[in-house]
């Protein structure tokens, strides 16, 4: 028999479009499931998107559309995404499909007949953003996992009776430790459980966007319920089809379930419970990984600070994506997102690393051997370097295997380009460039042995390398000389395997050099990007920056999305000062820009504001106004623009200054 592997990613929400986030996960899971094939194991894959509940319900009303048109939509994003990526996932599974909504109402009269489920009735407190029940809170009271205001609910639910599970899942975190991963998400999986745990909730019957309760249509699952119950759905859970069963024997129970730290609670201690209750096979384990940071916040579309996945694969390409989230950030704890590091990486590991080293050794083997791979051969030929190599690579090997089945790809990453670095510098040892101009006997031999090792070393990397950059590895494969790289059987990747006489392909770059100009066409994107229109009330106070001018897009208002909150400390963080307008002149060329310098107490700075059809500057000049002081800066026609002004603009009209009927000092800060 052979083995099987079945990894899942979370189902995304389709309130809101995919971003680095989703994609970071997805990648994980990409990289794990095609290492796993290559290790000859059968394979499964799924991924999908959350359809139903209150939070997509509202995202389509704001959006003028019915939920199914949303969510049609937004899926179809995730899915274009993914498919553009390569994402090798073999089943992509979606909430509102029959196959899903079938099986939950299945899974929800199992559990009823299991003796799991009664009627009672629910007051307390929902967070629709988590579609979470907070116990632990009054009447609208912040939600204690996202800060965003809670909703009252009062209505008769169905209950599931998770009190009755408290010990069975104790005993299963204690009985196996590697359940949950990594030890501090399991730690405080414990602490929940052992605090005690309530019946939880698992119907609401004031909204109807969900799948109906099996006998009892007047309400509908609890989104929790139905987006969990995907893992088994999709792989033929609940179906009436013999295959389809048969499918649910071969893959269930999952291997690994890979999760953000966010949702800890919804799968380690609701999913268990739920799959006791059935009298289901548990997951073998649940792999949680931190957040993505972008300017030290997480990144999501509710805060608004996202960085679109296509950005990057535009720019860079994925596997420069790839390499980076897996590279850079130690799975498991958060790290943060930025353009430099990124571009840093990229040129550091995969331009001048793996790159360099794949051009310079093929590019030397076609000059001086026709393209055919040479073989080590004389004794007389042979150095300590060498062995030292094939020692390094053989320790690469067994060190790389064991991280990445940790999900420790970061140090599995390192431990791969730890062999990139050594034979860099026994290339630069070793000059096979000098060698090269010798026409003797044994400079020939030294020079077969130095390219040898060389390609066999890029090979042990390539190999190694493929799950996390597949589209690279695949091209260095092919200019190796060797053909197909998924048919590579990696538990029998051995020094020495490179065959004399091989002959290579064409060599080409695979990974061109990114300058500064990558960085700022990036950023760019995403200022554009960011701008997509939110629902904008019909007037708010918002800077209006030159932007408004140089680009339409960026007249509306960058999201948080309809109804998010922030918090006091991101507020804090909007430095707005009192500034004093010293000279204002029209920008040659540019209708609706002023050129403004605007006292701010200790410093002058130089404003590029888009208000020049609303004031001539004249009218400016000695005008108390309010600055967001604390903006990077930016070039808008030429100038540097170091700050923002703030005025009201309603839809469609001139912005109104910002100003005060008391008078104010010069650099006072609002708050
Ligand atoms: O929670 N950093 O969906 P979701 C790292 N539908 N990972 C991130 C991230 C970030 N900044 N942002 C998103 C849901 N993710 C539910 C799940 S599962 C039965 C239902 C990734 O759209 C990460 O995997 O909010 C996180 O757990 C997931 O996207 C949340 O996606
Ligand atoms: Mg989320």
């Amino acid at each position: 028999m052979t083995k099987k592997f079945y990894i899942t990613t979370p189902i995304y929400y389709v309130n809101a479009r995919p971003h680095i986030g989703h994609t970071y996960t997805t990648i994980a899971c990409d990289a794990v499931a095609r290492r796993q094939r290559m290790l000859g194991v059968d394979t499964w894959f799924l991924t999908g998107t959350d359809e139903h509940g209150q939070k997509i319900e509202r995202a389509a009303q704001a959006a003028g559309k019915t939920p199914q048109q949303l969510t049609n939509e937004v899926s179809g994003e995730f899915r274009a995404l993914w498919d553009r990526m390569g994402l090798t996932y073999d089943d992509f599974i979606r909430t509102t499909s029959d196959r899903h909504q079938r099986a939950v109402r299945e899974l929800f009269c199992r559990i009823r007949d299991n003796g799991f489920i009664y009627k009672g009735h629910y007051t307390g407190q929902y967070c629709v953003s988590d579609e979470l029940y907070v116990d632990s809170v009054g009447p609208g009271a912040p939600c204690p996992e996202c800060g965003r205001p809670t909703e009252t609910v009062k209505e008769e639910n169905y209950f599931f009776k998770l009190s009755a599970f408290q010990d069975k899942l104790l005993k299963l975190y204690t009985e196996q430790p590697q359940w949950i991963r990594p030890e501090t998400r399991r730690n405080e999986v414990m602490s929940f459980v052992r605090s005690g745990l309530r019946d939880l909730s698992i119907s609401r019957s004031t909204f109807s966007w969900g799948i109906p309760v099996p006998d009892d249509p007047g309400h509908v699952i609890y989104v929790w319920l139905d987006a969990l119950a995907n893992y088994i759905t999709a792989m033929g859970y609940g179906s009436p089809d013999p295959t389809d069963q048969q499918k649910f024997e071969k893959y269930w129970p999952a291997d690994v379930q890979m999760i953000g730290k966010e949702i800890v609670r919804f799968h380690c201690v609701y999913w268990p419970a739920f799959l006791m209750a059935a009298g289901l096979p548990l997951p073998k384990g649940i792999v949680a990984h931190g957040w993505l940071l972008f300017e030290e916040n997480k990144m999501s579309k509710s805060r608004g600070n996202i960085v679109r996945t296509e950005t990057i694969l535009e720019v860079l390409g994925a596997d420069a994506l790839r390499y980076f989230l897996l590279r850079e950030i130690v799975f498991g704890q958060d790290g943060s997102f930025s353009f430099d590091a990124l571009v840093q990486r990229y040129n550091a590991d995969l331009a001048n690393g793996l790159g360099n080293l794949a051009s310079r050794t093929l590019t030397m083997i076609t000059r001086y051997f026709r393209g055919e791979v040479p073989y080590p051969s004389a004794a007389v030929a042979h150095k300590p370097g060498d062995d030292a190599i094939a020692e390094t690579a053989r320790q690469t090997i067994a060190d790389y295997n064991t991280l990445f089945d940790q999900y420790q790809f970061s140090r599995a990453l390192e431990t791969a380009w730890g062999l990139v670095a050594a034979v860099d510098k026994y290339i630069v040892e070793n000059e096979p460039w000098a060698l090269g101009e010798k026409q003797d006997e044994e400079s020939r031999s030294r020079l077969a042995t130095v390219l040898y090792t060389s390609a066999e070393a890029l090979r042990i990397v390539t190999a190694l390398a493929h799950p996390i950059i597949p589209q690279a590895t695949t091209k260095i494969w092919a200019q190796l000389g060797l053909g197909d790289i998924k048919k590579v059987a990696l538990q029998d990747l051995k020094w020495g395997q490179l065959q004399l006489g091989t002959k290579l392909g064409n060599v080409e770059a695979v990974f061109p050099r990114a300058d500064k100009s990558a960085i700022e066409r990036m950023q760019k994107m995403e200022e554009q990007g960011r701008s997509t229109p939110a629902a904008a009330p019909a007037a708010e106070i918002k800077p209006v920056a030159a932007t408004a001018a140089t680009t339409p897009a960026a007249t509306a208002p960058a999201p948080p999305v309809a109804g998010g909150k922030i918090s006091i400390d991101d507020f804090a963080k909007v430095e707005l000062r009192v500034g004093q307008v010293k000279v204002a002149e029209k920008v040659k060329g540019a209708d609706k820009l002023l050129r403004l310098e605007v006292d701010l107490g200790t410093e002058v700075r130089q404003v590029v504001a888009g208000i020049a059809e609303a004031y001539a500057p004249e009218t400016l000049v000695g005008r108390k106004v309010v600055i967001v002081a604390n903006l990077a800066p930016r070039k808008l026609r030429g100038l540097e623009s170091n700050g923002m002004i703030v005025a009201a603009t309603a839809e469609g009209g001139k912005p109104v200054l910002c100003s005060f009927l008391e008078d104010v000092p010069v650099g006072t800060r609002l708050k």
